[in-house]
């Protein structure tokens, strides 16, 4: 009886080691979610850099707005051994072996992430998939290691993108390659399911 006692002690000190080591406590769920979002660097790739005092930064002005609108790229020529992929001037476009991405708006807009549901966001960081359902995610969107989050701190992230001002921005599409060895002509991705109409 005494050892079970101990056990169980033993067990309630490390899970509350396991839950202190996943972050300091947050008075509400979007509190929590603006503290994940700041670490892990969605502002990176979403916000436009714009060049600063000390270097590019992020225009917070644009926050999470995604790739301007109409301003779609070319690949770029990468020359030299030892490149594969680059960045365009705002850090919100990419070019690589997967074509050229945009980050997408993910401030609550109807452009953005506004007529998402919290479904659609969890099973899109989880499966790689457009909304869950679609064409793969590409790089250089980490969804793989953002699918190894809690669905706690995912639906944390979630809430507080639903609170981040509405800024109108449609990013555009993105111009994928075909996989390797594909016949030429082919399409890169599978087509997004049929919509019902
Ligand atoms: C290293 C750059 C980078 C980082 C960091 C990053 N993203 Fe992305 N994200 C992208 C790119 C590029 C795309 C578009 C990929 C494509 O078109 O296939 C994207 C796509 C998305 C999408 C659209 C998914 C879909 O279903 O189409 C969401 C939502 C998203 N990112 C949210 C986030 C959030 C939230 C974070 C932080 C937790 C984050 N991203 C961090 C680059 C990034």
């Amino acid at each position: 009886m005494k050892r079970a006692l101990t056990f169980v002690v033993v067990t309630l000190s490390l899970t509350t080691t396991i839950l202190q080591a996943a972050g300091p406590q947050m008075a509400s769920t979007g509190d929590r979610g603006r503290y994940l979002v700041g670490i892990m660097g969605c502002n990176d790739c979403h916000t436009p850099f714009k060049m600063g005092p000390h270097g590019p930064e992020p225009d917070m002005a644009r926050f999470l707005s995604g790739h301007p609108a109409g301003m779609a790229l070319q690949p770029p020529k990468i020359s030299g051994e030892g490149w594969m992929w680059a960045g365009a001037v705002t850090n919100t476009a990419f070019s690589g072996p997967w074509g050229i991405t945009y980050a997408p708006n993910i401030t609550s807009d109807a452009t953005g992430i506004g007529p998402w549901t919290e479904e659609n966001f969890l099973k899109a960081i989880k499966t790689g998939k457009h909304l869950g359902v679609g064409r793969p995610i590409f790089p250089p969107m980490p969804w793989q290691a953002y699918s190894r989050a809690t669905d706690e701190d995912l639906k944390a992230v979630f809430a507080f993108l639903k609170t981040v001002p509405a800024i109108k921005n449609q990013a555009p599409e993105a111009q994928l390659a075909p996989p390797p060895g594909a016949p030429a002509g082919a399409a890169a991705a599978p087509p997004a399911p049929a919509k019902k109409k």
